[in-house]
């Protein structure tokens, strides 16, 4: 393939997360997106709460039941001349740990909030894990058809909570009954505000100057004209200026308003976030930076989902192309693995279809059966070329439990399953230090998950299971190597436990306990979460 496309291929893909804490507006934002790319014909069909809810990304029957986003999914369209992969990440607190992976996969994030809430717990929590990857980062202010707060203290609220200067690129005039429209900072217009265009892209807008002032007054009445006067004077004292550098390194959140329900700045929105975000980033490996358009295939590991269709009983992994261009059928190698092999059936979800993709590059996302051979943060390259890229840490579960199958001919079954769920990243399972896999300690970041252990393990496993809270609160993993687990001397509530992997790491109920176990056992290096 000509150089000259290969590298126009990568430079027009965009590969960005949306974040926002549960009922913001993420998937009603993700469905206008698709709308606008031709995805879907009509966005609001493919939602209606109790059946349809989330149709387009849910997979497994407990988000269905449930309602609620339970696994990370992955979009891809085009749009003017882009290629567009969307990551979408479960809102839902007691997810947050496929959440912080699926960020690792992307290049930038929008982050959606609601205009009447300001920033939420939910939000605050997925900015640090953006913040931590430095990734570039962008406001949709949402619901400015319903009442809201003052835009002034919005970006108040982002600035002091997130601790990160804002931009706001167009303006509200009013909000709720009274919403007129936004200004246009850029271009130095008014968009009028429609609610016709509600569900379907061809709603018409009407643009005005912002120095046709007898126009304008007429349009918007004395009130909302006054107010906005005043605002446009305000707000050069208002956040930062734009600074594309300071976007790109993540210290700097362009912020738009709009409403995603009625399509409203969506399009607007969409078209300079393509603008201000960059196509694939080089990213870290031990070796130093990969560039994408590096001629070599390499691509890693971010998520594993199993059994995502029941009637296949399949295991997908989730592979985030890094570098180069992935053709069906090429030979890989698997590092960790130390395995050249074929990926087989990679596919691609294109709304609410999976397909087998031929090609694809840096910067896409696809998803390749797994017989049981990857492990979140695994890399895969060219057989030519051999190096690893920066593990996904792991983060510290915050509740445990002791769990054991009711029936004790289930066995079998039982290891099989909950293991093959601790690799997917979904739990993560210890066992006793000095024994086998009778009793499995499960430890989760959110408690739901426990439930979602439960459900799947009666349903794809046919198990039923008991389980007991444990009081543990604090995991940390031993970084010392070669250490004798038997010599060392903790509290009486420490408990010497070991991972999937094998790695040492002791449970404490409270920090204070830590702190005895590091004094009573010199040199000991405690760690909170561990690299892969
Ligand atoms: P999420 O993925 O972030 O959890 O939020 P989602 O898009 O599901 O939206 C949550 C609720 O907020 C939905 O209402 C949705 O229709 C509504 N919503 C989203 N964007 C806007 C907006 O711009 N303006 C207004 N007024 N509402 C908005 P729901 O009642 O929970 O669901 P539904 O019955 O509308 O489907």
């Amino acid at each position: 393939m000509a150089a000259d496309k290969f590298k126009k291929e990568i430079e027009k893909r965009r590969t960005f997360a949306i974040i926002s804490h549960p009922d913001a507006g993420k998937t009603t934002l993700t469905e206008k997106f698709l709308l606008y790319g031709g995805a879907i014909n009509l966005a609001g069909s493919v939602k209606g709460k109790a059946t349809a809810r989330h149709a387009v990304s849910d997979w497994m029957e407990i988000e269905k039941e449930r309602g609620i986003s339970v696994t990370s999914s992955v979009l891809q369209f085009n749009y003017g001349g882009f290629c567009i992969n969307i990551l979408d990440t479960p809102g839902h607190q007691d997810f947050s740990e496929d959440t912080y992976r699926t960020l690792m996969a992307a290049d930038s994030a929008v982050m959606v909030i609601d205009a009447a809430k300001g920033v939420e717990p939910q939000t605050r929590k997925l900015f640090k894990v953006c913040a931590m990857r430095k990734i570039p980062i962008f406001t949709f202010m949402n619901k400015l058809d319903r009442d809201a707060r003052d835009p002034f203290e919005l970006l108040d609220d982002i600035e002091n909570e997130l601790g990160i200067p804002t931009c706001p690129m167009n303006w509200p005039i009013g909000s709720g009954r009274d919403f007129k429209g936004v200004y246009d900072r850029q271009r130095e217009l008014i968009v009028l505000y429609s609610d016709t265009q509600k569900g379907t892209k061809e709603g018409h807008t009407e643009e005005i100057p912002l120095d046709d002032k007898d126009k304008l007054l007429k349009a918007l009445g004395q009130d909302s004209f006054d107010k906005l006067m005043e605002d446009v004077e305000l707000l050069d004292g208002a956040g930062s200026t734009f600074d594309q550098d300071e976007v790109d390194a993540g210290m700097l959140s362009p912020v738009f308003f709009g409403s995603a329900l009625t399509n409203f700045g969506v399009e607007l929105f969409l078209q300079n976030f393509l603008k201000m975000t960059s196509s694939p980033l080089a990213r870290n490996s031990e070796t130093g930076l990969v560039d994408p358009v590096s001629n070599e295939f390499s691509a890693f590991v971010f998520k594993i989902q199993a059994n995502m269709n029941k009637a296949h009983r399949d295991r997908i992994a989730f592979m985030r192309i890094c570098s180069g261009k992935f053709d069906a059928g090429m030979e890989v190698l698997h590092v960790q693995g130390e395995k050249v092999l074929r990926l087989s059936q990679p596919q691609q979800m294109m709304a609410s279809e999976r397909h087998i993709v031929e090609e694809a590059y840096a910067g896409d996302i696809i998803g390749v059966f797994d017989p049981g051979i990857f492990s979140i943060g695994d890399t895969v390259c060219a057989p030519n070329v051999r190096f690893v890229y920066e593990g996904i840490p792991t983060f510290a579960p915050e509740h445990f439990a002791r769990v054991r199958q009711v029936d004790t001919m289930k066995r079998k079954q039982f290891v099989k399953g909950i293991t093959q769920i601790a690799q997917e990243g979904a739990i993560q399972i210890f066992r006793e230090f000095n024994t086998g896999l009778e009793e499995i300690i499960v430890g989760v970041v959110g408690v739901l998950q426990f439930e979602v252990l439960k459900y799947r393990l009666e349903n794809e496993y046919n198990v039923e299971i008991r389980m007991d809270n444990l009081p543990y609160e604090h995991i940390r993993w031993i970084a010392n190597k070669d250490i004798d687990l038997d010599k060392l001397t903790g509290t009486s509530d420490m408990k010497k436990v070991r991972d999937l992997k094998d790695r040492p790491l002791l449970l404490f109920i409270n920090s204070w306990s830590i702190g005895m176990t590091l004094e009573r056992n010199e040199g000991l290096e405690l760690e909170e979460f561990s690299k892969n």
